[in-house]
């Protein structure tokens, strides 16, 4: 028999002499920002970087408690530091005057850095005066996106909240394993385009035990997402998890390998969606697994959209050259709010190949609901319901 009492000693062993390193503190309020919400606080930010980013030793940056109010910020430029932990114990506030950023097309944005860890914090992009504007006029400015990483590595999201983004929440663009947990993404269910988490032309990007309630996509997967691990995530309100929109070029790289692993949607537009445009492309899906899901009145529980073409605009009567292939939904469960709870709508030019259906069971109205393909096809084992239309 294996003594227990071992492997906790050793624990007690590894944490006492195994300890964090040793970080050099930089506190943002020691350089001049001002918890007060209102003083524009993005100078002693951008010093505290320079100064965290230009050590080769580990360096804290210390958000305290308080708001702060930030303008855009880029944090950047070839860092001799691979350890640099952001603590934020605090609230960053965009300017309340959505005119401010504008069309920045970013908030906070990290650039060409490796090896940073975000802990904690709240972000508030202050939006609604923005999506108000959108709701009533065709002028308004595009808005900016909360978070953004960009062309980066080695990123650890853990424990942030992001509240009322302009535009996207988080977006984590041209990344090589970055790693996103315990996140909470709040928006209103009516706000425009504020996806929860995109991710595109990344690889090895992890998102876990996630909460993520907004008026578009709760995950948005572009093209070039290659091992992306998806687990423990809740959605709703929202538009679901979603490959896509796929197909708006046609040099386009493809999706591949991609897990989404016990999610629970709740009233949201869509679950588990891939979406194409009805356009040329030289992009694919492969190897997608959904497993160990549930679905609370979901509008279209398991979707394939490859006919995408809102306003019939920049591509009426053309076909999807996106080709989705090896796609499996395991272990789904739940209630749709409308009939049709699975629907398959593949490219005719390039039907959709390799579609596994394993235990799935959605109903609709406590009754029957139904399936429907078109240039589809696949296989159905373990018990499907609606019965599968391959
Ligand atoms: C698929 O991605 C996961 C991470 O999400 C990774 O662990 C696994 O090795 C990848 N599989 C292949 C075949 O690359
Ligand atoms: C689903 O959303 C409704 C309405 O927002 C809420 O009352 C309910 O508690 C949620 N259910 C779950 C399981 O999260
Ligand atoms: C299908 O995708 C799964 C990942 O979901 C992968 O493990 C498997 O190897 C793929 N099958 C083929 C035939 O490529
Ligand atoms: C796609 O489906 C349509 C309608 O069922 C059918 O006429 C067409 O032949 C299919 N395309 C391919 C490539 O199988
Ligand atoms: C579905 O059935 C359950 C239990 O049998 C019942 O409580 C519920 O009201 C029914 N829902 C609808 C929409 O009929």
């Amino acid at each position: 028999m294996v003594n227990p009492i071992i492997p906790i000693l050793s624990f007690f062993f590894f944490v006492a002499f195994h300890p964090s390193p040793v970080y050099a503190i930089y506190n943002v309020v020691r350089l001049g920002a001002m918890p007060d919400g209102k003083t524009d606080s993005t100078q002693a930010f951008l010093s505290a970087w320079a100064a965290a980013c230009s050590s080769v030793s580990p360096a804290m940056i210390y958000v305290p408690p308080g708001r702060y109010s930030l303008k855009q910020a880029t944090f950047g430029g070839n860092c001799k530091n691979t350890d640099i932990m952001i603590r934020i114990d605090g609230t960053l506030v965009a300017p309340s005057d959505y005119t401010v950023l504008g069309s920045a097309g970013t908030w906070i944005r990290f650039e060409g850095v490796s090896g940073v860890t975000v802990n904690g914090g709240t972000l508030d992009g202050q939006g609604s005066a923005l999506w108000a504007c959108k709701a009533v006029s065709k002028g308004c400015p595009a808005g900016a996106t909360t978070l953004t990483i960009v062309n980066s590595k080695n990123i650890v999201i853990n424990g942030l909240s992001s509240v009322n983004s302009q535009m996207f929440h988080i977006v984590i663009n041209g990344c090589e394993n970055v790693f996103i947990q315990g996140v909470m993404v709040t928006a209103s269910a009516n706000s425009p385009n504020t996806d929860g988490i995109h991710v595109q032309l990344s690889t090895g990007i992890t998102i876990m035990s996630s909460g993520i309630k907004t008026g578009d996509d709760c995950i948005s997967i572009g093209p070039g997402t290659t091992n992306l691990w998806i687990e423990h995530v809740a959605c709703g309100p929202g538009h679901g998890i979603s490959i896509g929109s796929l197909a708006k070029d046609l040099e386009e790289e493809g999706v591949q390998n991609v897990t989404v692993k016990t999610a629970i949607f709740n009233g949201t537009q869509n679950g588990l969606r891939i979406k194409s445009w009805g356009r040329d492309s030289r992009g694919f899906v492969k190897d997608v697994l959904f497993t160990n899901i549930v679905m609370k009145n979901v509008y279209n529980p398991i979707i394939i959209d490859q006919n995408y073409c809102p306003r019939r605009e920049n591509c009426p009567d053309q076909v999807s050259g996106v080709k989705i292939s090896n796609v499996t939904y395991k272990d789904i469960q739940g209630t749709s709010a409308t009939q049709v709870a699975l629907k398959f709508d593949c490219s005719p030019k390039n039907p959709c190949e390799g579609i596994r259906l394993d235990d799935v069971k959605l109903t609709y109205l406590n009754q029957t609901a139904q399936s429907s393909c078109t240039n589809a096809s696949g296989v159905a084992y373990g018990l499907v319901d609606p019965t599968s239309c391959f």
